[in-house]
Protein backbone atom coordinates (compact mmCIF):
# COMPACT_ATOMS: atom_id res chain seq x y z
CA UNK A 1 0.00 0.00 0.00
CA UNK A 2 1.27 3.25 -0.48
CA UNK A 3 0.03 6.58 1.91
CA UNK A 4 0.39 9.90 1.28
CA UNK A 5 0.50 11.43 5.01
CA UNK A 6 0.58 14.98 5.20
CA UNK A 7 1.89 17.17 8.20
CA UNK A 8 4.39 14.39 8.67
CA UNK A 9 7.11 16.56 10.10
CA UNK A 10 4.62 17.35 12.81
CA UNK A 11 4.58 15.65 16.29
CA UNK A 12 1.86 13.15 15.73
CA UNK A 13 2.38 13.01 11.62
CA UNK A 14 6.41 12.02 12.20
CA UNK A 15 5.42 9.23 14.82
CA UNK A 16 3.01 7.91 12.72
CA UNK A 17 5.21 7.33 9.72
CA UNK A 18 7.64 5.77 11.85
CA UNK A 19 5.08 3.45 13.14
CA UNK A 20 3.84 2.21 10.07
CA UNK A 21 6.76 2.04 7.84
CA UNK A 22 8.60 -0.37 10.98
CA UNK A 23 5.28 -1.95 10.88
CA UNK A 24 4.22 -2.75 7.11
CA UNK A 25 7.60 -3.52 5.54
CA UNK A 26 6.10 -3.72 2.21
CA UNK A 27 4.71 -0.29 2.18
CA UNK A 28 5.50 3.22 1.10
CA UNK A 29 4.46 6.83 2.49
CA UNK A 30 4.89 10.22 0.53
CA UNK A 31 5.30 13.11 3.37
CA UNK A 32 4.27 16.27 2.33
CA UNK A 33 4.53 19.05 4.76
CA UNK A 34 5.02 22.75 4.74
CA UNK A 35 7.35 22.58 7.33
CA UNK A 36 6.04 25.24 9.30
CA UNK A 37 7.53 26.26 12.67
CA UNK A 38 5.97 23.13 13.58
CA UNK A 39 7.16 20.72 10.90
CA UNK A 40 10.85 19.64 11.83
CA UNK A 41 12.65 16.89 9.68
CA UNK A 42 14.89 16.10 12.14
CA UNK A 43 11.79 14.42 13.68
CA UNK A 44 12.45 11.92 10.60
CA UNK A 45 15.88 12.20 10.46
CA UNK A 46 16.44 8.38 11.41
CA UNK A 47 13.43 7.47 9.00
CA UNK A 48 14.67 9.24 6.28
CA UNK A 49 17.74 7.20 6.79
CA UNK A 50 16.76 3.27 7.16
CA UNK A 51 13.74 3.60 4.84
CA UNK A 52 15.58 4.95 1.48
CA UNK A 53 13.50 3.24 -0.64
CA UNK A 54 10.13 3.49 0.33
CA UNK A 55 10.20 7.34 2.05
CA UNK A 56 9.74 10.28 0.39
CA UNK A 57 9.29 14.22 1.55
CA UNK A 58 7.95 16.87 0.13
CA UNK A 59 7.85 20.22 0.63
CA UNK A 60 4.66 21.87 -0.18
CA UNK A 61 0.90 23.47 0.89
CA UNK A 62 -2.32 21.15 1.77
CA UNK A 63 -3.60 24.51 0.03
CA UNK A 64 -1.29 24.48 -3.43
CA UNK A 65 -4.13 22.31 -5.02
CA UNK A 66 -2.06 22.46 -8.62
CA UNK A 67 1.18 20.91 -6.68
CA UNK A 68 -1.09 18.36 -4.48
CA UNK A 69 -2.53 17.23 -7.43
CA UNK A 70 0.71 16.79 -9.49
CA UNK A 71 1.92 15.14 -6.43
CA UNK A 72 -1.26 12.80 -6.19
CA UNK A 73 -0.82 12.09 -10.24
CA UNK A 74 2.70 11.42 -9.83
CA UNK A 75 2.84 8.52 -6.71
CA UNK A 76 -1.09 7.55 -7.09
CA UNK A 77 -1.69 6.61 -3.24
CA UNK A 78 -4.16 4.19 -2.37
CA UNK A 79 -4.84 6.20 1.43
CA UNK A 80 -4.52 10.07 2.21
CA UNK A 81 -4.09 10.23 5.78
CA UNK A 82 -4.55 14.50 7.15
CA UNK A 83 -2.38 15.27 9.68
CA UNK A 84 -1.56 18.79 8.30
CA UNK A 85 -2.88 21.48 10.70
CA UNK A 86 -2.12 24.74 12.51
CA UNK A 87 -2.42 22.94 16.15
CA UNK A 88 -1.67 25.51 18.83
CA UNK A 89 -5.16 26.94 20.88
CA UNK A 90 -2.95 29.67 21.79
CA UNK A 91 -1.66 30.52 18.58
CA UNK A 92 -5.04 30.62 16.94
CA UNK A 93 -5.73 33.45 19.69
CA UNK A 94 -3.60 35.33 18.67
CA UNK A 95 -4.27 34.99 14.19
CA UNK A 96 -7.42 32.54 13.84
CA UNK A 97 -7.39 33.24 10.31
CA UNK A 98 -3.99 31.35 9.86
CA UNK A 99 -6.24 28.57 11.37
CA UNK A 100 -9.51 28.51 9.43
CA UNK A 101 -6.99 28.47 6.26
CA UNK A 102 -5.07 25.53 6.70
CA UNK A 103 -7.45 23.29 8.89
CA UNK A 104 -10.59 23.81 6.61
CA UNK A 105 -9.88 24.72 3.46
CA UNK A 106 -6.65 23.07 3.30
CA UNK A 107 -8.71 19.94 4.12
CA UNK A 108 -11.32 21.13 1.75
CA UNK A 109 -8.83 21.04 -1.31
CA UNK A 110 -7.73 17.69 -0.33
CA UNK A 111 -11.07 16.53 0.08
CA UNK A 112 -11.19 17.75 -4.17
CA UNK A 113 -8.38 16.06 -5.00
CA UNK A 114 -8.92 12.81 -3.26
CA UNK A 115 -11.86 12.41 -4.78
CA UNK A 116 -10.49 13.65 -8.52
CA UNK A 117 -7.97 10.59 -7.76
CA UNK A 118 -10.23 8.39 -6.66
CA UNK A 119 -8.42 7.91 -3.45
CA UNK A 120 -9.58 4.29 -1.87
CA UNK A 121 -9.08 5.64 1.58
CA UNK A 122 -9.57 9.67 3.08
CA UNK A 123 -8.42 9.65 6.41
CA UNK A 124 -8.72 12.71 8.76
CA UNK A 125 -7.15 13.59 11.83
CA UNK A 126 -9.32 15.19 14.62
CA UNK A 127 -9.62 16.26 17.92
CA UNK A 128 -11.90 15.48 21.16
CA UNK A 129 -12.03 19.71 21.30
CA UNK A 130 -14.71 19.65 18.61
CA UNK A 131 -17.03 18.92 21.23
CA UNK A 132 -16.66 22.12 23.65
CA UNK A 133 -15.85 21.50 26.99
CA UNK A 134 -17.51 19.49 30.03
CA UNK A 135 -17.86 21.15 34.11
CA UNK A 136 -15.21 19.87 36.07
CA UNK A 137 -17.62 18.11 38.34
CA UNK A 138 -19.85 16.39 35.48
CA UNK A 139 -20.78 12.76 35.01
CA UNK A 140 -21.03 12.86 30.74
CA UNK A 141 -18.32 12.11 28.17
CA UNK A 142 -18.49 12.96 24.57
CA UNK A 143 -19.50 10.18 22.49
CA UNK A 144 -19.45 10.30 18.63
CA UNK A 145 -23.11 11.55 18.37
CA UNK A 146 -22.19 14.53 20.82
CA UNK A 147 -23.22 18.00 19.36
CA UNK A 148 -20.17 20.07 17.94
CA UNK A 149 -19.37 23.07 20.47
CA UNK A 150 -16.14 24.25 19.97
CA UNK A 151 -15.49 27.15 22.12
CA UNK A 152 -11.82 28.42 20.23
CA UNK A 153 -10.65 28.88 16.64
CA UNK A 154 -8.73 26.38 16.74
CA UNK A 155 -11.30 23.57 18.03
CA UNK A 156 -14.14 25.30 15.48
CA UNK A 157 -11.28 25.10 12.47
CA UNK A 158 -11.00 21.60 13.83
CA UNK A 159 -14.95 21.48 13.55
CA UNK A 160 -15.47 22.69 10.28
CA UNK A 161 -12.88 20.44 8.90
CA UNK A 162 -15.18 18.05 10.09
CA UNK A 163 -17.88 18.74 8.87
CA UNK A 164 -16.44 19.20 5.32
CA UNK A 165 -15.01 15.72 5.81
CA UNK A 166 -18.55 14.36 6.54
CA UNK A 167 -19.84 16.55 3.50
CA UNK A 168 -17.46 14.73 0.86
CA UNK A 169 -19.05 11.59 1.93
CA UNK A 170 -22.56 11.97 1.67
CA UNK A 171 -22.60 14.05 -1.04
CA UNK A 172 -19.87 12.67 -3.39
CA UNK A 173 -19.26 9.27 -1.39
CA UNK A 174 -15.73 9.82 -0.82
CA UNK A 175 -14.76 7.06 1.27
CA UNK A 176 -13.35 9.01 4.61
CA UNK A 177 -13.19 8.16 8.37
CA UNK A 178 -12.79 10.11 10.57
CA UNK A 179 -10.75 10.10 14.36
CA UNK A 180 -11.38 12.23 17.52
CA UNK A 181 -8.70 12.02 20.00
CA UNK A 182 -7.64 13.47 23.11
CA UNK A 183 -4.28 14.97 24.09
CA UNK A 184 -1.33 13.47 22.85
CA UNK A 185 2.12 12.93 24.55
CA UNK A 186 4.87 11.53 23.63
CA UNK A 187 8.84 12.41 22.01
CA UNK A 188 8.82 14.93 18.84
CA UNK A 189 6.17 17.49 20.52
CA UNK A 190 6.78 20.92 20.08
CA UNK A 191 8.06 22.70 23.35
CA UNK A 192 5.14 25.19 23.21
CA UNK A 193 2.99 22.69 24.13
CA UNK A 194 1.61 21.80 28.09
CA UNK A 195 4.12 18.86 28.58
CA UNK A 196 6.80 19.62 26.75
CA UNK A 197 7.06 23.00 27.61
CA UNK A 198 6.55 22.41 31.35
CA UNK A 199 9.52 19.15 30.98
CA UNK A 200 12.21 21.59 29.05
CA UNK A 201 11.32 24.89 31.24
CA UNK A 202 12.09 23.02 34.36
CA UNK A 203 15.27 21.19 32.84
CA UNK A 204 16.23 24.61 31.97
CA UNK A 205 15.38 25.69 35.75
CA UNK A 206 12.73 28.23 34.60
CA UNK A 207 9.67 28.45 36.12
CA UNK A 208 6.51 26.66 34.42
CA UNK A 209 3.01 28.70 33.92
CA UNK A 210 0.49 27.52 35.04
CA UNK A 211 -3.27 28.80 34.23
CA UNK A 212 -4.71 29.57 37.66
CA UNK A 213 -7.32 27.04 36.82
CA UNK A 214 -4.98 24.64 37.19
CA UNK A 215 -7.32 21.77 38.26
CA UNK A 216 -8.52 21.67 34.40
CA UNK A 217 -7.94 18.37 33.00
CA UNK A 218 -7.61 16.70 29.82
CA UNK A 219 -7.39 13.18 29.22
CA UNK A 220 -3.99 11.72 27.57
CA UNK A 221 -2.91 9.41 25.42
CA UNK A 222 0.42 8.24 24.49
CA UNK A 223 0.79 8.84 21.27
CA UNK A 224 2.28 5.37 20.24
CA UNK A 225 -1.48 4.36 21.29
CA UNK A 226 -3.22 7.18 18.88
CA UNK A 227 -1.48 5.25 15.82
CA UNK A 228 -2.45 1.74 16.38
CA UNK A 229 -5.32 3.44 16.84
CA UNK A 230 -5.36 5.40 13.17
CA UNK A 231 -3.56 1.90 11.73
CA UNK A 232 -6.93 -0.11 12.95
CA UNK A 233 -9.35 2.46 11.55
CA UNK A 234 -7.76 2.33 7.96
CA UNK A 235 -7.49 -0.91 7.55
CA UNK A 236 -11.02 -2.04 9.29
CA UNK A 237 -12.83 0.94 9.99
CA UNK A 238 -15.99 1.70 8.31
CA UNK A 239 -16.14 4.20 5.42
CA UNK A 240 -18.45 7.09 6.74
CA UNK A 241 -17.60 6.66 10.46
CA UNK A 242 -16.56 8.33 13.02
CA UNK A 243 -13.91 6.85 15.93
CA UNK A 244 -13.06 8.57 19.52
CA UNK A 245 -9.72 7.99 20.82
CA UNK A 246 -8.90 8.30 24.71
CA UNK A 247 -7.50 6.60 27.55
CA UNK A 248 -10.04 7.49 29.71
CA UNK A 249 -7.31 9.03 31.91
CA UNK A 250 -7.79 12.19 32.86
CA UNK A 251 -5.37 14.82 34.74
CA UNK A 252 -5.18 17.83 35.72
CA UNK A 253 -2.61 20.49 35.20
CA UNK A 254 -1.38 20.68 38.59
CA UNK A 255 -0.99 16.78 38.76
CA UNK A 256 0.88 17.11 35.70
CA UNK A 257 2.89 19.81 36.93
CA UNK A 258 4.05 18.00 40.42
CA UNK A 259 4.54 14.64 38.25
CA UNK A 260 7.18 16.47 36.28
CA UNK A 261 8.91 18.83 38.90
CA UNK A 262 9.43 15.18 40.85
CA UNK A 263 10.35 13.34 38.21
CA UNK A 264 12.91 15.91 37.13
CA UNK A 265 13.85 16.22 40.92
CA UNK A 266 12.72 20.10 40.89
CA UNK A 267 11.41 22.19 43.46
CA UNK A 268 7.67 22.95 43.53
CA UNK A 269 8.84 26.82 43.58
CA UNK A 270 9.22 26.69 40.11
CA UNK A 271 5.23 26.46 39.52
CA UNK A 272 3.98 30.21 38.76
CA UNK A 273 0.05 31.32 37.88
CA UNK A 274 -1.00 33.33 35.15
CA UNK A 275 -4.13 34.19 33.41
CA UNK A 276 -6.28 31.50 32.02
CA UNK A 277 -6.00 31.90 28.16
CA UNK A 278 -9.73 33.33 26.84
CA UNK A 279 -11.45 30.28 26.06
CA UNK A 280 -10.12 27.95 28.20
CA UNK A 281 -12.01 24.79 28.56
CA UNK A 282 -12.25 22.84 31.65
CA UNK A 283 -12.22 19.30 30.70
CA UNK A 284 -12.68 16.75 27.91
CA UNK A 285 -13.84 13.19 28.17
CA UNK A 286 -14.22 10.93 25.05
CA UNK A 287 -16.58 7.80 25.30
CA UNK A 288 -14.55 5.62 23.26
CA UNK A 289 -16.19 2.39 24.08
CA UNK A 290 -17.15 2.43 20.03
CA UNK A 291 -13.22 1.81 18.88
CA UNK A 292 -12.76 -0.56 21.41
CA UNK A 293 -15.93 -2.60 20.87
CA UNK A 294 -15.68 -2.85 16.87
CA UNK A 295 -12.10 -2.45 16.32
CA UNK A 296 -10.94 -4.33 19.33
CA UNK A 297 -8.11 -0.97 20.35
CA UNK A 298 -7.06 -0.60 23.70
CA UNK A 299 -4.38 1.62 24.80
CA UNK A 300 -1.59 -0.23 25.98
CA UNK A 301 1.16 2.59 27.56
CA UNK A 302 -0.01 3.53 30.98
CA UNK A 303 0.00 7.16 31.74
CA UNK A 304 2.76 7.39 34.55
CA UNK A 305 5.18 5.30 33.00
CA UNK A 306 4.55 6.70 29.52
CA UNK A 307 5.03 10.67 31.09
CA UNK A 308 8.31 9.53 32.80
CA UNK A 309 9.66 7.73 29.22
CA UNK A 310 8.26 11.29 27.95
CA UNK A 311 10.51 13.41 30.40
CA UNK A 312 13.41 11.19 29.87
CA UNK A 313 12.88 11.27 26.45
CA UNK A 314 13.49 15.73 26.66
CA UNK A 315 15.94 15.37 29.03
CA UNK A 316 18.33 13.31 26.22
CA UNK A 317 17.36 15.31 23.14
CA UNK A 318 17.92 18.85 24.39
CA UNK A 319 19.21 19.86 21.00
CA UNK A 320 16.35 18.50 19.68
CA UNK A 321 14.20 21.07 21.61
CA UNK A 322 16.29 24.08 22.36
CA UNK A 323 16.40 23.89 18.00
CA UNK A 324 12.56 23.68 18.21
CA UNK A 325 12.18 27.04 20.80
CA UNK A 326 14.74 28.87 19.27
CA UNK A 327 12.56 28.90 15.99
CA UNK A 328 9.92 31.68 15.07
CA UNK A 329 7.69 33.15 18.17
CA UNK A 330 7.85 29.93 19.90
CA UNK A 331 9.76 32.18 22.93
CA UNK A 332 6.46 34.95 22.47
CA UNK A 333 4.14 32.89 22.99
CA UNK A 334 5.41 30.44 25.59
CA UNK A 335 6.24 33.78 27.71
CA UNK A 336 2.04 34.72 26.90
CA UNK A 337 0.97 31.79 28.70
CA UNK A 338 -1.32 30.59 26.53
CA UNK A 339 0.13 27.00 26.28
CA UNK A 340 -2.58 24.65 25.03
CA UNK A 341 -3.84 22.58 27.80
N1 LIG B 1 -1.37 17.08 19.66
C1 LIG B 1 -2.52 16.64 20.15
O1 LIG B 1 -2.66 16.45 21.35
C2 LIG B 1 -3.68 16.36 19.21
C3 LIG B 1 -4.81 15.72 19.73
C4 LIG B 1 -5.85 15.41 18.85
C5 LIG B 1 -5.77 15.75 17.51
N2 LIG B 1 -4.66 16.40 17.04
C6 LIG B 1 -4.61 16.71 15.59
O2 LIG B 1 -3.58 15.90 15.06
C7 LIG B 1 -2.96 16.56 13.95
C8 LIG B 1 -1.47 16.65 14.17
O3 LIG B 1 -1.23 17.34 15.38
P1 LIG B 1 0.26 17.61 15.91
O4 LIG B 1 0.18 17.82 17.35
O5 LIG B 1 1.16 16.60 15.33
O6 LIG B 1 0.53 19.03 15.20
P2 LIG B 1 1.92 19.71 14.84
O7 LIG B 1 1.65 21.18 14.94
O8 LIG B 1 3.04 19.13 15.61
O9 LIG B 1 2.15 19.31 13.30
C9 LIG B 1 1.41 19.89 12.26
C10 LIG B 1 2.21 19.68 10.98
O10 LIG B 1 1.43 20.21 9.88
C11 LIG B 1 2.30 20.92 9.02
N3 LIG B 1 1.51 21.91 8.29
C12 LIG B 1 0.92 23.03 8.77
N4 LIG B 1 0.31 23.70 7.77
C13 LIG B 1 0.49 22.97 6.64
C14 LIG B 1 0.09 23.11 5.28
N5 LIG B 1 -0.63 24.18 4.88
N6 LIG B 1 0.44 22.16 4.40
C15 LIG B 1 1.19 21.08 4.78
N7 LIG B 1 1.61 20.90 6.04
C16 LIG B 1 1.26 21.83 6.96
C17 LIG B 1 3.34 21.54 9.96
O11 LIG B 1 4.51 21.92 9.25
C18 LIG B 1 3.55 20.42 10.96
O12 LIG B 1 4.58 19.55 10.52
C19 LIG B 1 -3.65 17.93 13.85
O13 LIG B 1 -4.65 17.84 12.87
C20 LIG B 1 -4.27 18.13 15.23
O14 LIG B 1 -5.41 18.93 15.15
C21 LIG B 1 -3.62 16.71 17.85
Amino acid sequence: MKLLITGGAGFIGSNFIRYWLQRYSNDSIINLDLLTYAGNLDNLADVARNYTERYDFVQGSILDARSVDKLLGKHRPDVMVNFAAESHNSRAVLNPRAFFETNVMGTQTLLDLALKHEIARFHHISTCEVYGDLPLDSQEKFTEEHPYRPRTPYNASKAAADHAVRAYFETYHLPVTISNCSNNYGPYQHPEKLIPLFTTNAIADKSVPLYRSSQNRREWLHVSDHCRAIDLIIQEGKVGETYNIGSGVEKSVEEITDIILDTLDKPATLKTYVPDRPGHDRRYLLDSSKIRKELGWEPEIDFESGLKGTICWYVKNRTWWEEMCQQAGAEAVKEEGWEKR
